[in-house]
């Protein structure tokens, strides 16, 4: 008998800038309409049972019924059937071929760079970046991996871009519209300055969702989300995914993943499938709330600036109108009276909840200088905008009078 016991292992992914840009199969449906059904078809895709709901399996290994059978699921760490209609779900949604789920975002972005850089490459990317992912960046890669990261001193201008890119650059990073200033990047164009280089370009899409923002069609080679925000909606679940061709989903899958663990749970799985199913209207309702709160604060006496793409004063408005079809539920304001100012408006907050991650259905301020961003110098926090006075604000799905009131009677408290 001879059985390749070797199954698993797959190829190591190798960027080809001259390949087809890879399909899927559900790309032509609306998002509203992939949201509820791509994935999972009640009776079409089960031969056991039917069920209106796609399938929590909660269970870690997939037993072998005979000696030389090769089961795929095989094991919790590398796929589950639950986890596998969220990955074709995500992936309809970005229009991307394939997708990996992981633990969280932050799980997501690591394994890329992890799978795609060795010691002495370089990623490109800017200082419009997250928190952790900054971390990773300035500490985590070069310190233990020795892959340096490169921050582009313009990342308004593709030329910037293109400049830092070189023969060891494996990845060229855009988080856009980004966390916590907003910035929009030009996906197209820093597409085509990375393409040019024979280098793929990963656009984080957590900030806007497949609902406002197709980084793909734009000319992205892959997208990076965090579950735990707007694609959950409620703070009460963690995960996150890449999307992107199948070769090298499947060689992080089979090469990494299978190794060091740090999967989504079934459970968690299963939940965003629910969440999921109204992120279109959500992400709306978000984009309409989050314009009026942007416009009120702009017109008040006490803000030194707002920053939300929605505004026509927004550096990048235009751009933000042609690359995505709405501005999103994340903002940022900087309050006259620096620290002080934003602690005195955030303590006087009585709706709005103080609490550090955004895409929640309700409300939520945070400080990005002492909280999320505070492993920046303070030279790289200026170049990124994050003043001491900034607040983040992930605007929820209440009704937006009652938020307008609660800000209102915050910043009476300046003095
Ligand atoms: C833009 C962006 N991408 C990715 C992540 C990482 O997500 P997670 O919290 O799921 O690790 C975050 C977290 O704040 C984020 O803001």
């Amino acid at each position: 008998m001879s059985i390749d016991k070797h199954f698993f292992l797959r190829d190591h992914w190798v960027y080809d800038p001259k390949a087809p840009a890879p399909v899927n199969a559900d790309a032509g449906r609306s998002i509203e309409t992939n949201a509820l059904h791509a994935g999972f078809h009640p009776y079409r895709n089960q031969a056991d049972f039917r069920s209106f709901t796609p399938p929590l399996v909660q269970s870690v290994t997939y037993p072998y019924e005979t000696f030389d059978q090769v089961p795929c699921p095989v094991y919790g760490r590398t796929r589950t059937p639950t986890n596998t209609v969220l990955e074709q779900r995500l992936a309809a949604l970005e229009g991307g071929q394939a997708c990996l789920t992981a633990g969280s975002g932050s799980q997501a972005l690591f394994e890329l760079i992890f799978t795609l850089a060795r010691p002495g490459d370089n990623v490109v990317t800017s200082l419009n970046i997250f928190g952790e992912g900054y971390k990773q960046a300035t500490d985590i890669f070069p310190e233990r991996c020795q892959v340096v990261f490169r921050f582009v001193p313009d990342p308004a201008d593709p030329d910037s871009w293109a400049r830092e890119i070189d023969s060891n650059t494996k990845l060229v990073w855009v988080e856009t519209p980004s966390n916590p200033c907003l910035f929009v990047t030009d996906i197209t164009k820093v597409a085509a300055a990375a393409h040019a280089k024979g280098v793929p370009l990963l656009v984080d899409n957590t900030t806007a969702t497949a609902a406002l923002q197709r980084p793909l069609e734009l000319g992205a080679d892959f997208v990076l989300l965090s579950i735990s925000k707007f694609l959950a909606g409620n703070g009460a679940l963690l995960g996150g995914a890449l999307v992107g061709p199948e070769g090298l989903v499947e060689d992080i899958r089979w090469n990494t993943t299978e190794f060091v663990g740090a999967v989504m749970p079934p459970m968690e799985a299963w939940m965003t499938l629910q969440c999921l199913e109204t992120l279109p209207m959500r992400m709306q309702r978000h984009s309409i709330n989050t314009q009026a709160v942007a416009e009120f604060l702009q017109s008040h006496a006490r803000v030194a600036q707002v920053n939300y793409s929605g505004l026509v004063d927004h550096p990048q408005h235009e751009l933000a109108g042609r690359q995505m079809s709405g501005h999103g539920g994340l903002m940022s304001f900087v309050i006259k009276g620096g620290m002080d100012g934003a602690a005195t408006v955030m303590n006087s907050l009585k709706l709005i909840v103080h609490a550090v991650t955004f895409g929640t259905s309700r409300t939520i301020c945070m400080h990005p200088p002492t909280i999320t961003h505070e492993h920046m110098t303070p030279a790289e926090r200026e170049q990124a905008g994050i003043a001491d006075g900034l607040i983040r604000l992930s605007v929820g799905l209440e009704n937006v009078e009652d938020l307008l009131t609660d800000l209102d009677q915050a910043l009476a408290q300046l003095s």
